[in-house]
């Protein structure tokens, strides 16, 4: 009997390099307040009760999650070695791997695993306000600062309007289906939105958190291991 309440699925890409932190260690897995990167965005999403499974998306040759102890997950979290080349390819073949058994409107949250910040609450935030969406939508930020375009090589060339632009961040909502064809189409596409964007689709912006950045230079680090510690000591 087909199933009547679409289930949630979590995707957590982590199969990245995490070439621009120039460390040996794929970023993900560097230690940040004592526990590994992903550990915190797995946490976060396994720690949301409407979220019915959580899956971390690894590279096919994975050296370090086995040498890790997930047991505080309490069977929350699962591994799938599906990694491809790139971010869009690693979902994709997630994606891929799920099509005997997901529903096509069940829904697929993807969570970056360098976004060891977010919160149960924005999860929380996202699903309440992109989960009646016939598209979905994404956690995002309304652009503060002012924009300059570069001319010369380090010399402003304009000020560009900030009026209505927005960062994106993860997790990112959509219905299975939708999802599976709009990677299929847009393979180059750097978030998945701008893979159902590009079939002419308008995803929902849900207002995300300036502390949900994504951990990318050696200095990400130190702020991240500064926002998590300090959580933990006002918990
Ligand atoms: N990712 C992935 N598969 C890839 C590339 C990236 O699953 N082939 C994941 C990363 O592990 C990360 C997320 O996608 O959690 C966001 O990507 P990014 O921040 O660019 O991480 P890396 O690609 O690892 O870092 P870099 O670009 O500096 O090499
Ligand atoms: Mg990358």
């Amino acid at each position: 009997m087909p199933r009547t309440t679409p289930r949630t699925y979590a995707l957590v890409p982590a199969a990245g390099q995490g070439t621009r932190m120039g460390e040996s260690t794929p970023k993900q897995y560097l230690a940040v307040a004592g526990l590994p990167m992903l550990r915190h965005s797995l946490a976060a999403l396994a720690a949301v009760a409407r979220v019915d499974r959580v899956i971390a998306i690894l590279a096919p040759d994975d050296a370090h999650w086995n040498a890790h102890d997930w047991s505080a997950l309490a069977g929350r979290v699962e591994a799938l070695r599906a990694g491809g080349q790139t971010r869009a390819r690693s979902v994709a073949n997630a994606i891929e791997r799920l099509a005997g058994e997901a529903a096509p409107d069940d829904w697929i949250l993807v969570h970056d695993a360098a976004r060891p910040c977010l919160t149960p609450a924005m999860v929380e935030r996202l699903l309440d306000e992109a989960g009646d969406d016939p598209v979905g939508g994404l956690l995002a930020m309304p652009v503060a600062d002012t924009l300059k375009r570069e001319g010369e090589p380090a010399r402003v060339g304009a000020t560009v309007p900030r009026e209505g632009l927005w960062r994106a961040q993860t997790p990112q909502l959509f219905r299975y289906a939708l999802l599976r064809r709009a990677l299929a189409e847009a393979p180059a596409a750097t978030d998945e939105s701008q893979a159902v964007e590009s079939l002419g689709h308008r995803p929902r912006l849900v207002q995300g958190d300036n502390a949900n950045f994504k951990v990318t230079f050696p200095e990400d680090l130190a702020l991240a291991e500064t926002i998590l510690t300090h959580r933990r000591k006002h918990a």
